[in-house]
């Protein structure tokens, strides 16, 4: 089943609990929550006391997309604001096999996101300690942008690594420029999880605009 993680990037700021609770209604599995520090990428978002206040607009997930430099100062924090999973950058971290174990002993589902220069190949030493890889098919840092057409093939390259080790609980995440015209290739080369901004959010009817990514 292919789960849909809608991300709040997207949504109007000014009503933000109330977006969340739109898409969940709407059908949504996960909260896509994209956390931007201005320096790792080029934009400034929010951070835990934006989270926090969001917590209780819904019991979904909040999938917590750290596009963040040193992420692992502020896992904690992350995780004190509300957070269910947390994903950092392997671009972002010096010492990535440190910052996946700390965030597995704090009781959390630990993904690494690989921006589009960034082969698959660099996750094998850790694939075995991750719940979930997030493959950037964008360059991160907005929405709305066109998804990366070689990304397919870096799905692909990740899907044959996990199968020959038998991993086959990760979780392959996509994200950026996922919509009903990418979403079947994006399935058919081996993701599971679709974040979707725009094309959940920019649409008046949310659940048609979710169910269109299944
Ligand atoms: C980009 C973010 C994505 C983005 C997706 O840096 O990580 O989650 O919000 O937005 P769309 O789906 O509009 O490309
Ligand atoms: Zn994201």
């Amino acid at each position: 089943m292919t789960i849909i993680a809608p991300s709040i990037l997207s949504a109007n700021f000014a009503r933000l609990g109330e977006e969340i609770g739109a898409v969940e209604a709407a059908g949504a599995d996960w909260i896509h929550v994209d956390v931007m520090d201005g320096h790792f990428v080029p934009n400034l978002t929010f951070g835990p006391p934006v989270i926090a206040a969001v917590r209780s607009a819904t019991s979904l997930p909040f999938d917590v997309h750290l596009m963040i430099e040193r992420p692992e100062l502020s896992v904690a924090d992350y995780i004190a604001a509300g957070a269910d999973r947390i994903t950092v950058h392997a671009e972002a971290c010096v010492h990535l096999h440190r910052t996946v174990h700390d965030i597995k002993e704090r009781g959390l589902p630990v993904g690494v996101a690989i921006n589009p220069a960034t082969p698959v190949t660099a996750l094998e030493p850790i694939l075995q300690y991750l719940d979930l890889v997030l493959i950037m098919t964008v360059n991160p840092g907005f929405g709305g942008q066109a998804f990366i057409p070689y990304s397919l093939v870096k799905l692909r390259q990740l899907r044959a690594m996990l199968d020959e080790r038998g991993l086959n609980a990760v979780d392959i995440q996509v994200d950026g420029g996922v919509n009903p015209r990418t979403a079947p290739m994006i399935r058919e080369a081996g993701a599971n999880v679709l974040v979707a901004g725009n094309a959940v959010f920019a649409e008046r009817d949310r659940a048609a605009a979710i169910a269109a990514l299944r």
